[in-house]
This record gives C-alpha cells, structure tokens and sequence, in this order.
C-alpha cells in the first residue's frame, strides 16, 4: 500500500518565502515542535497529492500553524479578547484551542501573510469550521496524522486518510469528541458544524489517486 511518505515535497512545494519562515519559526518554536510543525507540511503535502489543494499554501500553514502552540492559557486569552477573536465558550473553558486563531493572527499582523486560505488553515487547525477549504481540511488532518504522532487509533486514521478524507475527517472529529467527554472539555461548535457539514453535504474533495479510489466499507472505529 501506498504510505503518505511515499509523496515527498519537492522545490515548487516551498512558498517563496518559505526560508525567512523557516528561520522565523526556528526562533518561536522549540525543536520538537519546529519538528512536527515540519512533519505537518511534509504530511500536507503528501495529502495533497492525492486530493488537490495547493500544496504551496498547505505547507506554509503547515510550518506557521502551532506558532502560539507554546503560548501561556492567558496570553492566547488576553490576545483573542483584545482582538475580538472569541466566538464560542469552549475558548474562555480551553484557552489553549485559540492558539489556532492567535497564530492566524500574528502570521497576518506580524509577519505578512495575506493569502486567506494559508489564515484559514492555521485558524481552524484547532476547532475546524464548517465549508473549510480543502486546504484548510488538509492542514486540519495532517496535524492528526504526522508521522510523529502516537495515539491509539491512529493507525487506522492514517489509512483512513489514503482513501477519504471525509471519512477521516469524520472520524479524527469524533475521536476529538470522546477525547474531550473523558476530560469534560467543553466541544467547540464550530467543530459541532463542521462535523454536520461534512456529514451533510456531498463532498467535493475526491482524489484521483488510483490508491485512494477505494471505499471505506468495513472500517470499524475504535474508541481509544
Ligand atoms: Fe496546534
Ligand atoms: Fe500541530
């Protein structure tokens, strides 16, 4: 079978400004997150071979979408309330969850990025939104998915992933939900809708891969 890895990133994946990222990011981040955020654009790059997207854009999101990951609970909240950024109560409950939008933020203020879809896909690596561009999906799974996770049901994500990103949309959200009934996190609604969206509506992200042109039938989920 097909692994992710087997689509690498090539030179015209890299956003021009990909090395003054690169050197922003080696300065924010601490190596192991520098590491994964690297892991998520390989891994959305990857993923875009098989569903379309721009690969330029989903690796820059990829690079740039933990930023204000190492951010303290207030900070985020202090930034999102100043900004105007809260939109439902499971932020003010789960700080941490804005550091998606923080991090849209400060790539579009602070650093110069005006591409929405690049802003879209880190905004929503956190909660999801329902009618997330393809982009913005991709960023959303790759952070499940990176080969440096490790998580129980995680290898059935990952082949998930090869053959519909929907159903494993649909699946890394549901996973999301029981993870945070155990913890008594309050759910975000913009993951609520997502999740209805994508349940909704007929999805248009279909890849022509012939590796992914199989049907999910028989996957059984497995709550970790
Ligand atoms: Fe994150
Ligand atoms: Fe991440």
């Amino acid at each position: 079978m097909t692994e992710l890895q087997d689509f690498i990133m090539s030179p015209e994946d890299y956003d021009p400004k990909w090395p003054y990222y690169l050197e922003l990011m080696t300065r924010q981040l601490s190596a192991k997150r520098l590491e994964h955020s690297l892991k998520v654009a390989e891994t959305g790059v990857a993923l875009s071979r098989l569903y379309g997207g721009d690969p330029v854009k989903i690796a820059l999101a990829g690079l740039l979408h933990d930023s204000a990951k190492e951010m303290k609970d207030r900070q985020l909240l202090a930034i999102a309330e100043e900004q105007g950024m809260i939109t439902d109560p499971a932020e003010q409950e789960n700080p941490s969850i804005l550091h998606g939008p923080v991090a849209a933020w400060m790539a579009e203020t602070q650093w110069g990025v005006k591409d929405p879809i690049v802003l879209e896909s880190i905004r929503y690596h956190t909660t999801a939104a329902p009618h997330m561009s393809i982009e913005a999906c991709i960023v959303f799974l790759a952070d499940l998915i990176e080969p440096g996770r490790s998580y129980q049901g995680i290898a059935e994500l990952r082949a998930l992933a090869l053959i519909d990103l929907k159903v494993a949309m649909l699946e890394s959200i549901d996973q999301t939900f029981i993870f945070l009934d155990r913890k008594k996190v309050p759910v975000h609604q913009g993951m609520v809708a997502c999740r209805q969206w994508l349940a909704e509506t007929e999805f248009e992200y279909q890849t022509n891969h012939p590796e992914a042109n199989k049907k999910c039938v028989d996957f059984e989920r497995r709550p970790s």
